[in-house]
């Protein structure tokens, strides 16, 4: 039985078959339609979410499937005092797969420890967002046809965001990738990134002006102040809208630069920005239910 903690969980090659994988059932749905009959994916979050969990629902449903859980910690028993622990021991009776989001760091794996199911981490406090990043990394394969030879500008909240770390963890193993990190001086990207990168000689340069850097980026990915990661309602109000990418920052971008965000967005990206053929950021969700469909599949063992 295997979970999936860290994009790094799956070998580059093991990425490549689950992205292929993707691939033909966002261009053969009718082939998966009954691959899940009989199966239950349990999602379990106990932070909010609208992408994550309704594109694994979304997922399960497409495969035949059928989907249990709960979406705030408040109608769970977790309001009683149980423990994330004893809750995936009980959801492994009642489901075969359990996606799960929690604030606490760690709890998803704490949780794949004593489950006999497996297990997905649909998001860890500001830790990791792998089942982000495999959308992330099928969005930028599919769009641009390699994961390979791209400079790319990670600009807002680089300290506490989850989806940036995942995603730098796994773009490094790839050739020819240089980071850009755009963020202002309180949200840079932790010391722990920075002393990998450079431990594994990889390029990358920190700047607070995202118009400086425009020019050079083959990928943006655009990221939101975190309110909920705050300690203090005055810095994020100070920071929240330190960014905000319009069509005349678009336009000292190259043509064919993607414009990525996980979302939600709030002020990050103006809505003018939407109708520009670089925008990728809503194809980009959809690619998150042909991976985790693919992920499903992969995890039960099915395909
Ligand atoms: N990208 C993402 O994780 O969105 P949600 O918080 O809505 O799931």
């Amino acid at each position: 039985m295997r979970n999936l903690m860290s994009p790094l969980d799956f070998t580059t090659e093991e990425l490549d078959r689950l992205f292929d994988l993707a691939n033909d059932i966002e261009h053969n749905p009718g082939k998966y339609a009954h691959a899940c009959e009989g199966k239950i994916l349990a999602t379990c979050f106990y932070e909010p979410s609208t992408r994550t969990r309704l594109s694994f629902e979304s997922a399960m449903t497409r495969l035949g499937g059928r989907v249990i859980g709960f979406s705030d910690a408040a109608s769970s028993s977790a309001a009683k005092g149980e423990s994330v622990s004893d809750t995936i021991r009980v959801i492994s009776c009642y489901a075969d797969i359990c996606a799960m989001r929690h604030p606490k760091e760690g709890a998803p794996m704490v949780a794949g420890e004593k489950s006999l199911i497996p297990v997905i981490n649909a998001g860890d406090g500001g830790h990791q967002h792998p089942t982000q990043t495999l959308t992330d990394l099928l969005t930028i394969r599919s769009m641009k046809g390699r994961l390979n030879g791209f400079t790319i500008g990670l600009c807002g909240d680089l300290k506490f965001g989850r989806t940036v770390h995942s995603l730098i963890n796994a773009l490094v193993r790839y050739q020819d990738i240089k980071f850009i990190f755009i963020s202002p001086e309180e949200l840079k990207v932790p010391d722990y990134i920075t002393d990998m990168l450079r431990e594994k000689n990889i390029a990358y340069e920190e700047v607070i002006r995202l118009e400086d850097v425009m020019p050079k980026l083959d990928l943006l990915y655009m990221t939101r102040v975190q309110k909920e990661r705050f300690f203090n309602e005055e810095d994020y109000i100070r920071l929240k809208d330190f960014y905000i990418l319009n069509m005349d920052k678009l336009a000292l971008a190259k043509e064919d630069m993607l414009v990525l965000h996980p979302l939600p967005r709030v002020n990050e990206i103006s809505v003018e920005v939407d109708d520009d053929p670089r925008a990728a950021y809503f194809k980009q969700a959809q690619y998150g239910v042909f991976v985790r469909m693919a992920l499903i599949l992969t995890l039960l063992e099915l395909a």
